[in-house]
């Protein structure tokens, strides 16, 4: 056996014979319906969870795996995927696959979110979204700012290589009008890649749309006539704020709970005003970052089925969670109340503008003519960048280290607020995601503290702006992209000025 392991260079192998011959013999069962590689990742993943693979061990390589379990190396490299996705296994640069170091638990600090539940109902429209959008951009460009405005996130290192090799590869096909619906290789991958998050959905029930901002406007556009009465979580994503009240809705805000929506304020105002859709980011919630759990979304959509309210679920923060997060709705739906949308702009890259949107069998023509009325498709160039990034494998390395990156980068955010802030400021912990929100004392001026950052090099979000017509709490967004040293730095400051307004407003 001893041989047998140099032989294919196992270095440091298992901690015993046995886990080797484990591994080596994953009973397989050719005829269940899980696939063969969630069987082979459930298997491996029970063994270190169970301590027989420890941390720092190396994996058979993908050939010697396929090999002895006699599958397909394809089924292995996505069985490591998974795991690697799950922050199990690591690949390391021309070493092969390793079993992680647990996870450094993150910081003991439970959130104290617990804001005032009172409807807004506005009677102002929401600030200019796009004065909010213009002026970030701006501000996030000039030398030296800390920003914890806006949130991108870095690219991939080969990128430009992937980007190339797309281009070449599709050749002419590629610069020549398309279908609406968008590419078929790429609608088939990203149902794939839905189905792993429990959507039973193919790449017929798929749109590809120009970012999910273009999907949220295929939506409501398609259920909202101008007076119809909507509901938005409050606070919620300026651009849909934007997108509803230029669509002419009244929008209704129903306050956000540190569990997701208020489900019985939902309630009476789904009796009370028959809206004609809901709106909410279920998961990792912009601007607040929670995540509603499991009997919160069936709670949901119990209501919005008695009620026959359509439901628009806002992903976009997909895939950047740090802990294993309840189905989607729309996974969950018996009814078909949910249009599904997802995009790549939060784990590749926004200027891509390359989004997904799953419809329902009866929406499904009617939002794809819509489309064509738009822009006919959305790029081809863009969508053959991201299908050959998909098909290349790096993806969920690359969410990976995005996940472990951003959890460092919250950690030290949590960390920072909680030594520079005031004890009568509280803020969410979210469980993934790109954003935290900070509850300011009342009568606190967000627009004054964000003027005076602003002034010292660092951007952050006016909770106002996330507020239907600015009616809510002094709060502010903040994005946790920056690495530690800036996010302690930029904290640090801005602790100061919060501080500063706080004791004024004590000597009022
Ligand atoms: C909740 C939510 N939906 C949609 C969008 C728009 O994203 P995209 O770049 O995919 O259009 C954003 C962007 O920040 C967002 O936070």
């Amino acid at each position: 056996m001893g041989r047998r392991v140099c032989a294919v260079g196992f270095g440091r192998v298992f901690a015993d014979r046995l886990s080797w011959v484990a591994v080596m013999k994953i009973p397989l069962d050719r005829h269940a319906s899980k696939p063969l590689y969630l069987q082979i990742r459930d298997r491996l993943k029970h063994m270190i969870e169970k301590g027989l693979l420890p941390s720092g061990t190396q994996l058979p390589s993908i050939r010697t795996l396929a090999e002895a379990v006699q599958v397909n190396k394809l089924t292995v490299i996505e069985a490591y995927s998974v795991l690697e996705g799950d922050g199990l296994i690591q690949a390391r640069q021309g070493a092969g696959y390793f079993v992680s170091n647990a996870p450094t638990p993150a910081p003991r600090m439970a959130s104290t979110f617990a804001p005032v539940q009172s409807v807004v109902i506005p009677q102002q429209r929401s600030q200019s979204f796009y004065t909010l959008y213009t002026n970030s951009l701006k501000a996030r460009h000039q030398a030296g700012m800390i920003d914890f405005g806006l949130g991108s996130p870095s690219p991939p290192e080969d990128l430009q290589r992937l980007a190339r090799r797309a281009v070449t590869q599709i050749g002419e096909t590629l610069f020549d009008y398309d279908f609406p619906q968008g590419q078929l290789l790429l609608r088939q991958q990203v149902a794939h890649m839905l189905i792993q998050l429990g959507l039973e959905v193919s790449a017929d029930d798929l749109i590809i749309t120009a970012g999910s901002q273009q999907g949220v406007y295929l939506t409501a556009s398609h259920y909202i006539r101008p007076g119809d009465w909507v509901i938005v979580e409050s606070p919620t994503y300026p651009g849909i704020l934007a997108m509803l009240e230029q669509l002419g809705a009244q929008v209704i805000g129903i306050p956000m709970t540190a569990e997701g929506i208020n489900l019985t304020l939902l309630e009476q105002h789904l009796r009370s005003h028959q809206p004609k859709l809901i709106c909410t980011i279920s998961t990792l919630q912009n601007p607040t970052g929670i995540t509603m759990p499991q009997s919160h979304r069936q709670a949901l959509l119990e209501l919005a089925d008695r009620y026959r309210c359509p439901i628009l679920e806002d992903n976009a923060y997909e895939g950047l969670n740090f802990e294993p997060v309840p189905l989607p709705l729309k996974a969950i739906d018996q009814n078909g109340w949910v249009t599904y949308l997802g995009t790549f702009s939060k784990t590749l890259m926004p200027g891509l503008r390359v989004g997904y949107l799953v419809a329902n069998p009866d929406t499904h023509r009617a939002l794809l003519e819509q489309k064509l009325m738009l822009d006919l498709h959305a790029s081809t160039v863009s969508q053959a960048i991201v299908s050959e990034y998909l098909a290349s494998g790096h993806h969920r390395r690359h969410l990976n280290h995005l996940r472990a990156t951003y959890q460092q980068n919250r950690n030290a955010m949590l960390q920072a607020l909680e030594q520079h802030f005031p004890e009568a400021a509280c803020w969410t912990v979210p469980q993934g995601g790109i954003f935290l929100w900070v509850q300011l004392p009342e009568q606190c001026s967000v627009q004054a503290i964000c003027h005076e950052a602003l002034a010292e090099n660092i951007l952050i979000g006016n909770g106002a702006a996330f507020f239907p017509g600015q009616q809510g709490y002094p709060a502010m967004r903040l994005s946790f992209l920056r690495p530690p040293e800036e996010i302690e730095r930029g904290i640090a400051t801005l602790g100061r000025i919060v501080r500063s307004h706080c004791i004024s407003l004590r000597s009022l």
